[in-house]
């Protein structure tokens, strides 16, 4: 006899296994399907957890390398151990995917492993190694996630062409690495191997780099970036490769260069919904015409019972966004209303200095015909960035012109990623720039950039 389940849930990155979670915690039997041997997907795998250890392991490096001494430390003797830092990170991995692995068996969630596809809008099949399971449904949630968008004339060779997959677990530190794309990936393991010795060349299509970020904060971390000695070709586009023995040569458009060579070159074009041996195309279920998943506000597809959430759906690919949809479509499936405020998804780039921002740019505000007021506050005159040693960057809060609201918040700077939380809950509970500058923030911190840009915005900032 088949399973019986309330709800299956294909893919368990953030999103599927938060839906899992929170469709256990209402009552409803539920099920997780899972291709690869581990679970918590991309994110935990080979995503933004990996790339977050190797990025702090490298920052650890660079500050012995480059900063000990200003802070009376001698550490003129550092070197690298490569294979400690990569085992480092998959300890962390390991870790944590074995943690979400603990949290479907705490929250009685049937764990499957193998291929899922959808044969019928009520039956998925789980196939592995020649062995198959048929679970039968309520509701299936499609949570199959995203993977590196491979290009016709970039295709991936694993070891001289390589996705941001390989480029956590390289063996050696490359002597010229080369990365298509200033994204977040592009840049975030670009940073990683530039701080390890390697010489880094950001090859970007687009006149700026981080496409749609607020302009002002894109050419600030630019600068700095550049003054760390990463190298850029803006409004380069990549138009050919030839792969050799030890290098790589780039063919590049729209530059003076020509053509560059390199010994390893990432390629960090973008990410693709991931749909493949799903069966969407046999029950029939609307793709956009980007390929993503169609759903309506409920996380509903064309096909009754089967829902769709994360990268593989239109918006932000990131886990955040993922998870709160998972949470989301959960509600929905146990019959509660649910809802995802999508103007509040924060995005960050953890570079050193890191990017963090949430809401309007200042370009959309323009094009919206939006009026706004603007408050900017720099990390240099904060005591606590200047006690750290870390003073680039600023903090850019955007209020509407005539009710105060805030509309956006920009950083560049140290722990953009954790400062930027007031500024998503201030936006969630629709918070005026004067609320977050009257509110306390505690001193000496780096949050205080956040109160005094906040005052900025009515020309009331103390500190400077
Ligand atoms: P992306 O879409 O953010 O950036 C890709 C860049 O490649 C674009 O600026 C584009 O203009 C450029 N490009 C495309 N074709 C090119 C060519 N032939 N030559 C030169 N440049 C070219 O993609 P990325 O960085 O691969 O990230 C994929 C997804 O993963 C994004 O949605 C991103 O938000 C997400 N992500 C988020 C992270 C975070 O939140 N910290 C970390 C890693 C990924």
């Amino acid at each position: 006899m088949a399973n019986q389940f309330d709800v299956v849930i294909i893919g368990a990155g953030p999103g599927g296994y938060t839906c899992a979670i929170r469709c256990a915690q209402l009552g409803l039997k539920t099920a997780i399907v899972e291709k690869d041997s581990t679970l918590g997907g991309t994110c935990l795998n080979v995503g933004c957890i990996p790339s977050k250890a190797l990025l702090d392991s490298s920052e650890h490096f660079s500050f012995f390398k480059h900063d000990a001494e200003k802070h009376g430390i001698e550490a003129k003797e550092v070197s690298l151990n490569l294979s400690g830092m990569l085992k480092r990170k998959e300890q962390i991995v390991k870790e944590l995917t074995g943690g979400v692995a603990f949290l479907m068996k705490k929250n009685k969630v049937t764990h499957f492993e193998g291929i899922g596809k959808i044969t019928a809008p009520n039956t998925v099949e789980v196939t592995q190694s020649g062995k198959k399971d048929i679970l039968e449904t309520k509701n299936i949630v499609i949570a199959t996630g995203s993977d590196a968008i491979e290009l016709p004339h970039l295709k991936f060779d694993g070891e001289k062409m390589i996705s941001s997959t390989e480029a956590l677990s390289l063996q050696k530190v490359p002597k010229h690495l080369l990365v298509i794309g200033a994204g977040a990936i592009g840049l975030e393991m670009g940073s990683v191997w530039l701080r390890l010795g390697a010489k880094v060349t950001v090859i970007e299509a687009a006149n700026k780099i981080c496409g749609p970020m607020d302009a002002q904060t894109s050419k600030e971390l630019l600068k700095v970036l550049k003054k760390q000695g990463m190298e850029f070709l803006i409004g380069a586009k990549v138009v050919g490769s030839k792969v050799g023995k030890n290098d790589v040569t780039l063919t590049l458009e729209g530059s003076d260069t020509s053509t560059i060579k390199g010994d390893v070159c990432l390629v960090a074009v973008g990410r693709r919904p991931y749909t493949d041996g799903l069966g969407l195309e046999d029950i029939g279920v609307d793709l956009t015409d980007r390929r993503r998943v169609k759903i309506n506000k409920k996380f509903e597809t064309n096909v009754n019972g089967v829902y769709a959430i994360g990268d593989v759906v239109d918006g932000p690919m990131l886990a955040h966004k993922a998870e709160e949809e998972g949470v989301a479509v959960a509600e929905v499936i146990a019959g509660h209303s649910a809802f995802v405020n999508y103007h509040t998804v924060p995005s960050v780039i953890y570079t050193w200095p890191e990017v963090a921002s949430v809401g309007y740019t200042e370009e959309q505000l323009k094009e919206k015909g939006i009026a706004y007021k603007k408050g900017q506050f720099p990390f240099s005159a904060n005591a606590r960035a200047k006690a750290i040693g870390e003073t680039s960057g600023f903090v850019k809060f955007l209020a509407d012109q005539k009710t105060d609201k805030i509309l956006g918040c920009h950083i560049v700077g140290p722990r953009a990623s954790d400062v930027l939380a007031e500024a998503v809950i201030a936006m969630e509970f629709s918070a005026s720039s004067e609320d977050v500058g009257k509110s306390f923030h505690g001193h000496p911190t780096l949050s205080e950039v956040m109160r005094e840009a906040a005052l900025a915005v009515d020309n009331l900032a103390r500190q400077m």
